[in-house]
């Protein structure tokens, strides 16, 4: 066992974990963080998506004892104190940017770290930088429009807060 100390969701933790643990299986089986899916884990759709000190990663793919000294944020530390939702979670409700909601949490995490990189992106840029979450249901379009969306909201910070709103166009294209 190796001992590890971290920040989950703002919470610091210290655990003993198997060296072999990945981190998705260290949120959601230690911390009961299952807001954090698991799709595939041949590290494909997506879905297990968290911030590794700001940086989308997918959990799947990462050691929990990598993230050793590390501050990470799930989908479950998005939202403010008072419940109100994270930008980019309230556009993909206004948007419907979602049908079963599976891919849901690593679609929104992704989004974040693409709109932290690129506050405007173009419809093209939005597809490439989701082109690691697959999701099975939506076609992409109303998961793209909610992330332009989102760009006319988000202030770019994980825990941004509302300064306007713009609304997204509707666009054809091949998915993600
Ligand atoms: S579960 Fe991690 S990429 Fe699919
Ligand atoms: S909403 Fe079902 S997989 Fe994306």
């Amino acid at each position: 066992m190796t001992r590890i100390n971290l920040t989950v969701d703002g919470q610091r933790v210290a655990d003993d974990v198997e060296p072999r643990m990945l981190l998705v299986q260290y949120l959601r089986e230690r911390l009961g963080k299952t807001g954090t899916v698991i799709g595939c884990d041949t590290s494909n759709c997506g879905a297990c998506t968290v911030h590794l000190d700001g940086t989308s990663v997918k959990s799947c793919n990462v050691l929990a004892v990598q993230a050793d000294g590390s501050s990470v944020t799930t989908i479950e530390g998005l939202a403010g104190d008072d419940g109100s939702l994270h930008p980019v979670q309230q556009a993909f409700h206004e948007c419907h940017g979602l049908q079963c909601g599976f891919c849901t949490p690593g679609m929104i995490m992704q989004s974040i770290d693409l709109l932290n990189t690129n506050p405007n992106p173009s419809e093209e840029a939005i597809r490439l930088g989701l082109e690691g979450n697959l999701c099975r249901c939506t076609g992409y379009h109303n998961i793209v429009r909610a992330v332009q969306e989102a760009a006319g909201v988000s202030t770019g910070s994980t825990t941004g807060s509302t300064t306007g709103s713009t609304t997204g166009s509707t666009t054809e294209g091949v998915g993600a």
